[in-house]
């Protein structure tokens, strides 16, 4: 068994950057929802570990849900994707933050909020951590962004390679 120092490479995010980011982002998001309550909806499991610490990072009350999605096939070029758990919850009539781990082709989000659109939501609104530098669908606009970073594959702060090392406390490249 690979030890991750052997596998995982140059620190793109470190720590104490993801720490900056998240308060960032949380105090942008507490000032544009001010009065509201935010209802943020987290994609699994890419976005598990940032969804926590964004919540927490709000100053305005928020509610939560979550979504799971497998993408048809090993590549999702098609954008086709198949929901795996759905929302517990209706989304009518709610400020929706949908809530990425990491934007690579924006298809899955392109597919999420075409889906999300047709359940009447009060506004829809998206928040990824990490935003990969490439081109993504029109349509797929990323209202509040950690950090961009290049087109690579990064693992860790939630993201894995076949399921490991989303424990990781920052975001480097997988060698
Ligand atoms: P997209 O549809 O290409 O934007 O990819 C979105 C999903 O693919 C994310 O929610 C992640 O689960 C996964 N993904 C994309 N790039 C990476 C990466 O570099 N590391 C780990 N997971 C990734
Ligand atoms: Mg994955």
């Amino acid at each position: 068994m690979l030890r991750p120092a052997e596998e995982v490479g140059e620190i793109l995010v470190d720590e104490a950057t993801i720490r900056a980011e998240v308060a960032r982002l949380g105090a942008r998001i507490s000032a544009d929802y001010a009065g509201r309550q935010p209802h943020l909806i987290g994609v699994l499991k890419g976005a598990a570990v940032f969804i926590a610490d964004l919540v927490r990072a709000l100053t305005v009350p928020a509610t939560l849900d979550f979504i799971s999605i497998v993408p048809y096939g090993e590549v999702t070029a098609s954008g086709v994707v198949r929901i795996r758990k759905d929302l517990d919850d209706p989304i009518e009539g709610k400020d929706v933050i949908v809530v990425e781990g990491i934007c690579a082709s924006g298809l899955s989000l392109s597919y999420l909020l075409r889906n999300f659109e047709t359940r009447h939501p009060a506004s829809l609104r998206v928040c990824a951590f990490a935003a990969k530098r490439r081109p993504r669908p029109p349509d797929v606009v990323l209202d509040y962004v950690g950090r961009e970073i290049p087109d690579t594959f990064v693992v860790g702060y939630g993201l894995d390679a076949q399921e490991r090392y989303r424990h990781l406390p920052y975001i480097a490249r997988l060698e």
